[in-house]
């Protein structure tokens, strides 16, 4: 009998599948330091940063995590140098243009959420071609945040419900939980059950806000391009020897 090879085949035996986290979130974090330790610009950390990030996708498709979420770019940081970021948002639509094939052959679902109306129009165009084209792909949820800032996702949500209630379309008390989430730019996706930051430093810098009321936490002091799959496992290994209580007992 030929028996279908199942995508988990490659997950680590000492790893329990059923209590895998369906969402990992990442801030990709420390690929400037990770450049500047070796002498090299900022920038190059940024390149190798793809690289962790085409691996960890890879990953996680395999080991059958259901949505990937990543920090990319955050409204915060159009605040660094011009050059730093004309390089990101021309390594974004490059990363789009030529991952696209793969994603297809990898069923992969691509998702942008932040303020994408502020990014440069070439890349908006690359955005919209990927989402569109990879919209029916359902291995994994892949959701990528740029121009994105927690803070300002609830005020945007806010300003939508608002006018829904102004214009007689939404009555105040009927606003509850899964209202407000309808409006969020994640309303296609569940909370994350693991939010991952490199590099070590100790904060949320404005990611995913609202969503993560009740994630658990797993912060390494491995910079983003040396995050790779034995990380990741380490961080599963972690995240399931935590006992998740949603407030009860
Ligand atoms: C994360 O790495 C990537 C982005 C914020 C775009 P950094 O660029 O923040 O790297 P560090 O934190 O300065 O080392
Ligand atoms: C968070 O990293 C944003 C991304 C990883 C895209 P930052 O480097 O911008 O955050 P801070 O400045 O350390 O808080
Ligand atoms: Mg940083």
């Amino acid at each position: 009998m030929i028996t279908k090879p199942t995508p988990l085949k490659q997950l680590p035996p000492d790893l329990d599948r059923e209590r895998l986290p369906k969402h990992v979130a990442v801030i990709m974090d420390g690929n400037g330091r990770w450049a500047q330790r070796r002498g090299m610009p900022r920038i190059m950390g940024h390149r190798r940063g793809v690289d962790a990030l085409k691996d960890l996708l890879r990953c996680c498709k395999d080991w059958g995590i259901e949505a990937l979420t990543v920090y990319a770019f955050s409204s915060e940081n159009w605040g660094r140098p011009l050059e730093e970021v004309n390089f990101l948002m021309t390594l974004f639509e490059r990363m789009l243009r030529q991952e696209l094939k793969e994603m297809m052959e990898e069923n992969v679902q691509i998702h942008f959420v932040g303020n994408l109306e502020a990014l440069p129009q070439s890349l908006q165009e690359e955005i919209e071609r990927s989402t569109a084209a990879t919209k029916d792909n359902e291995q994994i949820k892949f959701t990528i945040a740029t121009n994105y800032g927690g803070r300002q996702e609830i005020v945007q949500a806010c300003r939508a419900i608002a006018e829904q209630v102004r214009d007689g379309r939404l009555d105040p008390e009927a606003i509850d939980e899964a209202v407000f989430e309808r409006h969020l730019y994640t309303s296609h996706l569940g909370d994350p059950d693991l939010l991952i930051r490199t590099s070590g430093e100790m904060r949320i810098s404005n990611f995913l806000l609202w969503q993560v009321a009740y994630s658990e936490f797993y912060i390494t002091d491995t910079l983003w391009p040396d995050f790779d799959r034995q990380a990741f496992h380490r961080a599963l290994q972690v995240y399931q020897q935590r006992h998740r209580r949603f407030g009860k007992l």
